[in-house]
């Protein structure tokens, strides 16, 4: 055997190989992170993967649900996989595009950066519960009325959104337009459009969301 068959090293070495350097030193470590895992308690469900479910409690869209969870779970995954209403979009899945945004006792919030179990006792309301094919909620109707959306895959979000901006100005809660003012917010184009910043339309239906929006409050500025 000469010296360049002693070094020969086929691709499949070097896969086992590289494979076993990566994979050993994580061997010791979840050993170590298992033996320091606190007990469950009685209100604790071991999962079929062997992670720990709790269970939760909230109103969502007018009905009590429960449901066992694991606490690593986003509430928008909590409303699409658990509870199937998936009218409520993942786009990005990092708090940046608005397409989860869902109403929590009344005030909206991005469901993908907020866990499920952080909502026991809230009453969440998402796009299905605004209104029903027979009965529109008035933002619902508006953005049919006004053309506001083109693929529809930011439209729950961005009625959930409308429909708490309204209530954000007629509470008087200030903008970034209006902080510095000094004065009662009002449903301009300018004012909604920046309390609307938040959701994002590939589409770009902004001039036609801003009508909409616009439409439902009256105004004409
Ligand atoms: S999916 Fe939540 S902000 Fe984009
Ligand atoms: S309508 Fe397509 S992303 Fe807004």
């Amino acid at each position: 055997m000469d010296e360049s068959d002693q070094i020969k090293v086929t691709r499949r070495d070097v896969l086992v190989i590289g494979t076993a350097s990566v994979v050993a030193p994580l061997l010791p470590m979840r050993s170590a992170d298992a033996k320091e895992s606190t007990p469950m308690n009685d209100t604790q469900q071991p999962s079929v993967e062997g992670s720990t479910t709790y269970p939760i409690t909230f109103r969502v869209n007018g009905i009590s649900r429960n449901i066992d969870i694991d606490p690593r779970t986003s509430l928008l995954d909590a409303l699409r996989e658990h509870l199937k209403l998936t009218g409520t979009k993942k786009g990005c899945d990092h708090g940046q595009c608005g397409a989860c945004t869902v109403l929590v006792n009344s005030v909206r919030i991005n469901s993908c950066l907020s866990l499920a179990v952080m909502h026991r006792g809230d009453d969440v309301r998402t796009i299905e519960g605004l209104g029903t094919p027979e009965t529109l909620h008035p933002m619902q109707a508006a953005f049919i009325k006004h053309d506001s959306y083109q693929c529809g895959y930011c439209t729950p979000g961005q009625i959930c959104s409308a429909v708490a901006v309204l209530n954000e100005i007629k509470a008087g809660v200030p903008s970034h337009v209006t902080a510095d003012l000094a004065v009662p917010p009002e449903a301009t184009n300018l004012e909604i459009r920046e309390r609307m910043s938040g959701n994002i339309c590939r589409c770009g239906a902004y001039s036609n969301i801003a009508e909409a929006i616009r439409d439902v409050t009256g105004s004409n500025g």
